[in-house]
């Protein structure tokens, strides 16, 4: 075959962001809103998107072009052509650029019949996330190769979850690297309110597990509101965010926070389908673009 297409999800924090950072458990999830990759044998290297069209780039396409020279390392081949559309925010928490990794490593793996299995897709999608960030989490791109509900960091899978997510972008752009310094100055100078603050938001998640385990929505919501507070006191929300937050709280939001290294990104509210559109457009009236999506048990897949 001479062209793949392939797909990998965003992902949101059900809780536990920044506490995951110091070893603390999390629950992440993907999200149905994809990255989508179609590899075509080519004479050269082609990377085309909205943002333009390159060779290798890595200006432009550092996470593409770095799976490139990582494919090459296993397999030489005569070039290729990446075509990449997405419905995931850019920067914003939602793991966009997780997706875009994942997605390229599996088309390129399965058009140049690499042999590579999923553990070892998302162990090279990591290694390229650090190289480029510096430091990344394995949980962003875990997640998008294996999909589903994961508890952090046993990478234990959870049952999914039926209600609808709501996902709120501020539209302001904020750095993960700056977020996470913040919070390791804050500690250093305050270190056991800090620990105790970020074992308490670990804790939450080993709580939260049983009740997404039961389905049990409004317990959900209620610990993802006090997550939500325990982020506010570690200096990572801001006025946009809340903005948001508040605006699906006050359409019937079964529970909202931010997700990911917050300081802007992206919020999320859960709900039931009644309450959908009412929230959107809360959302939307403060200022934010609102973006109705699903839980996804599907990690990174093959597209007709
Ligand atoms: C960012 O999406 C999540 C943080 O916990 C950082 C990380 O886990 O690498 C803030």
């Amino acid at each position: 075959m001479s062209s793949i297409k392939c797909s990998a999800p965003g992902k949101i924090y059900l809780f536990g962001e920044h506490a995951v950072v110091y070893g603390k458990n999390a629950i992440c999830c993907a999200v149905d809103l994809r990255t989508t990759v179609t590899a075509t044998v080519n004479d050269g290297i082609i990377i085309n998107s909205l943002q333009g069209e390159t060779a290798l780039d890595h200006t432009l396409y550092p996470y593409v072009s770095t799976v490139i020279e990582t494919i090459e390392k296993f397999i030489s081949f005569p070039g290729v052509k990446l075509d990449i559309i997405s419905d995931i925010p850019v920067g914003s928490g939602i793991g966009s650029s997780a997706a875009v990794t994942i997605a390229t490593l599996q088309a390129m793996n399965l058009l140049f019949k690499c042999k590579m299995d999923l553990e070892t897709i998302a162990h090279l999608g990591h290694t390229i996330e650090t190289k480029i960030q510096g430091a990344a989490s394995p949980t962003d791109t875990y997640v998008s190769t294996m999909g589903g509900i994961i508890m952090i960091p046993a990478k234990r899978k959870l049952p999914t979850l039926d209600c609808k997510v709501i996902i709120g972008n501020t539209g302001k752009f904020a750095s993960t690297k700056e977020l996470v310094s913040h919070v390791s100055m804050l500690r250093n100078n305050h270190t056991d309110i800090l620990d105790s603050i970020l074992s308490t938001i670990g804790e939450l998640s080993i709580d939260g597990e049983q009740f997404v385990s039961k389905k049990a929505y409004k317990t959900i919501g209620t610990l993802m509101d006090i997550n939500q507070g325990l982020l506010d006191a570690i200096g990572v929300n801001n006025q946009e965010l809340n903005s948001l937050i508040y605006a699906a709280r006050n359409n019937n939001a079964i529970g909202s926070k931010l997700t990911g290294a917050g300081g802007g990104g992206c919020m999320f509210a859960l709900a039931e389908s009644k309450h959908v559109h009412k929230i959107a457009d809360g959302i939307t009236k403060a200022g934010g673009e609102s973006i109705i999506t699903n839980f996804t048990n599907e990690g990174v897949r093959i597209e007709d």
